[in-house]
């Protein structure tokens, strides 16, 4: 199925930074009325300015995505404010690391809050007024792209709860595209997975909640913290490139979208590992000196 987007009402989480703001921008263009949310209220403000400053129709609503109730009211303020929605973008999310029983409690409830049940709750509150809307209109084409991650595909070592959350996220989505063909609705679906890319995800610790910032970090949290940040900052492609790459697979009704494709070699890897019953290949085996930096970084942050 392809869409055409022009005019069509977008939805966007995480709207305040990153990939959201370049939805968000890529929305202007085609003069889609947008809603947009972060729990962020100041980036997102800026944001919303920006889209009507620069003429476009956009109202934002300051939401933390771990709440079902933040997602209603979202999706009832958009029916009210354009009466209808296409597009939905849940891609608000946040990174954390660490050896996998070092997390806490309060780290697993918090990234599965916001990375997976952030999706399951704008799934449970947009697909059901799609669904309303595409009633009313025999025109009608919808689109939810999920943000997962190229750790919803791998199993990179130190960083346990975000591969995961980024598997469900996968899981998710390829199961709402399959439900959504077996009512033959006019809703498709994308799941977008970025590698490493330059946004604010490598400064997630800023949205935790009090009970993650109060517990402090462990020395493989702290590592898995200053070589994600490295590896974000040192990524080649942009958020903007990403964002295009996303809007152009909406428009296709492509599924899934890379921001690097020359690393599908990895994920061809792990099934073939699956499909021959190997153990689980060594994710850095194509760069031994990545696995040699985390070993150090702990044992570094461990002295520290
Ligand atoms: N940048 C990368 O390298 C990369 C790679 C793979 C996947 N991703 C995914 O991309 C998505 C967007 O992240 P980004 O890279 O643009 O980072 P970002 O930090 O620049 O943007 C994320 C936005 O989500 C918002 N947010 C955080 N918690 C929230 C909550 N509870 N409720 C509502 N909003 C919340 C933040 O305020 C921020 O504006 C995330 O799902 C992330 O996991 C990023």
């Amino acid at each position: 199925m392809t869409m055409q987007l022009h005019g069509r009402v977008a939805v966007i989480t995480g709207a305040g930074s990153g990939f959201g703001r370049e939805f968000a921008r890529l929305a202007l263009k085609a003069k889609m009325p947008m809603a947009l949310a972060d729990i962020e209220p100041m980036a997102l403000a800026a944001v919303v300015d920006e889209i009507k400053g620069a003429g476009g129709a956009a109202f934002g609503m300051t939401c933390d995505v771990s709440q079902a109730a933040a997602l209603e009211d979202l999706a009832e303020a958009t029916m009210n404010t354009y009466g209808a929605v296409h597009l939905v973008f849940n891609n608000a999310g946040v990174g954390s690391g660490g050896l996998i029983w070092e997390n806490s409690l309060s780290d697993w409830n918090w990234v599965l809050g916001v990375n997976l049940y952030g999706v399951v709750h704008g799934i449970r509150s947009f697909v059901p007024r799609m669904l309303a809307c595409a009633a009313k209109d025999p025109s009608y084409h919808g689109h939810i792209v999920n943000t997962a991650s190229m750790a919803g595909m791998l199993n990179a070592p130190n960083m346990g709860i975000y591969n995961v959350s980024k598997h469900a996220v996968v899981a998710l989505t390829e199961t709402l595209y399959q439900d959504l063909r077996l009512i033959d609705a006019p809703i498709s679906a994308s799941v977008l997975c970025p590698y490493f890319v330059p946004t604010g995800i490598s400064a997630s610790h800023r949205n935790a909640p009090s009970s993650v910032a109060s517990e402090g970090q462990t020395a493989s949290q702290k590592a898995a913290a200053i070589l994600s940040s490295k590896a974000v900052s040192s990524g080649k492609v942009t958020a903007h490139d990403v964002a295009l790459r996303t809007f152009e697979a909406i428009e296709k009704g492509q599924f899934y979208v890379f921001s690097h494709p020359h690393a599908l070699g990895n994920v061809q890897t792990r099934m073939e590992d699956i499909l021959t019953m190997r153990n689980p290949s060594d994710p850095f085996a194509a760069r031994p000196d990545l696995r040699e930096n985390l070993r150090q970084a702990i044992a570094e942050a461990a002295r520290a």
